[in-house]
């Protein structure tokens, strides 16, 4: 079987999909990989590493490709990208969604693409290995920390100094799944005053196992789902969330968002009116700005000034730590292809009935599916 892994031709990803040291393991399984050039420079892979590795590194791999054949990817690959790889061909990235892409559902299904979008794995104790949700929130939860420390004018931890004593910078986290927990972790360690927020009270010991003070809202509904993930709330539970928010955001130096509800638009949660509570000069790094911000005033990939208030979205934010980004992603991805891959035959299988491969093929043979 043949793997060929390109380079991300999005503007601003410098991630790959695969790493020499999975290559190394594709290869070892009886893997053909062909990588190309250069595939690996913006996140610190040179292409004589993947030679060592035991890759062919080629200007077009996608071509080299044949039916039943595996395409490794990042970001959804564009039309010209579908239209240089062969029909038949698996195709592996983090999102595959074409929701409202109607060239790219098209081409899966005229092309007979099997396309596998790892973002939708569903998150059971054998597919932890493959989870690049965790990846690659944990990257974003650490970095949102440092952004927010680059922009606060102010230090994180408490300083004694001869000319008087420095008050540590109180952080309020937003959101206590897998990259709010990594953002408290972090902010921590540099020594901030940390409180968090979860709509999920299960969460609750997590955060104050991290040393920070759980901010709790008197619930009237169950807000997790069967899955463990947050559910839209109800608008009394919105109403109170709120309230507490604002008593919150008017003592915190650094705020940082994370909330998300999976397959919907990030729940508003800081609006213009708690912005302009805060003290200026304070700052929030809303990291659910991709899926429309936390923040009312957030501008996904621009950084504003209101009242005095920093408000940073950043956008790709695991592309900024591209070189462990893609070490994770890529040994997510090696996991996953490892599940599908039948070594006796040198191909890999998609079992319809593999709960893992039925949570993320989202389409198949010229047909969109719906995952599970
Ligand atoms: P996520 O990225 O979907 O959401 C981030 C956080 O936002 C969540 O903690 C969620 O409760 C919170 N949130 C949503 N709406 C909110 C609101 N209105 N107000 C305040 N907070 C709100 O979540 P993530 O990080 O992907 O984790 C979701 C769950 O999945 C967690 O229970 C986590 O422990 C679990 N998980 C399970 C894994 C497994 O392999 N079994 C792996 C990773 C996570």
């Amino acid at each position: 079987m043949k793997v060929a892994v390109l380079k991300e031709m999005v503007a601003g990803e410098k991630r790959v999909a695969a790493v020499p040291p999975t290559v190394e393991k594709m290869v070892a399984a009886g893997m053909e990989v062909f990588v190309e050039a250069g595939a690996g420079l913006a996140s610190g892979f040179a292409d004589a590493e993947y030679g060592t590795a035991g890759a062919k590194v080629q200007a077009s791999p996608g071509a080299l490709l044949e039916s039943g054949d595996v395409l490794l990817k990042v970001q959804r690959p564009s039309a010209q990208e579908l239209d240089g790889i062969p029909e038949r061909v698996a195709v592996v990235a983090y999102s595959l969604q074409s929701r409202g892409d109607a060239e790219l559902t098209e081409r899966l299904k005229r092309r007979r693409i099997s396309a596998l979008s790892l973002d939708l794995l569903p998150r059971i104790a054998r597919a932890q290995g493959m989870d690049v949700l965790s990846s690659m929130a944990n990257i974003a939860g650490y970095k949102s920390v440092l952004i927010a420390a680059n922009a606060l004018g102010k230090f994180f931890p408490m300083l004694m100094t001869a000319a008087g004593t420095v008050l540590p910078a109180k952080v309020f986290v937003i959101g206590a799944g897998v990259a709010g927990l990594q953002a408290v972790a972090t902010a921590r360690r540099l020594g901030a005053v940390l409180s968090a927020f979860d709509i999920r009270p299960a969460v609750k010991e997590q955060v104050e196992s991290l040393g920070a003070r759980f901010v709790a809202v008197d619930l009237a509904e169950h807000a997790e789902d069967a899955k463990g993930y947050a559910k839209e709330v109800s608008a009394e539970t919105a109403r109170k969330e709120r309230e507490l928010l604002l008593q919150e955001l008017k003592a915190t130096d650094a705020c940082i968002t994370t909330a998300l509800v999976p397959g919907k638009r990030a729940p508003v949660l800081v609006t213009a009116q708690m912005v302009e509570a805060m003290r200026a000069g304070s700052v929030i790094v809303d990291i659910a700005a991709e899926q429309g911000g936390n923040c009312e005033l957030t501008d996904p990939g621009k950084e504003i000034v209101h009242q005095g208030v920093t408000i940073i979205g950043p956008l790709n934010i695991p592309s900024a730590m591209a070189f462990q980004a893609s070490q994770l992603y890529s040994r997510n991805v090696l996991n996953f292809l490892m599940h599908l891959y039948d070594r006796q035959a040198r191909k890999i299988s998609l079992d319809p009935a593999d709960e893992i491969v039925k949570g993320c093929l989202i389409a198949h043979a010229g047909e969109m599916l719906q995952p599970a």
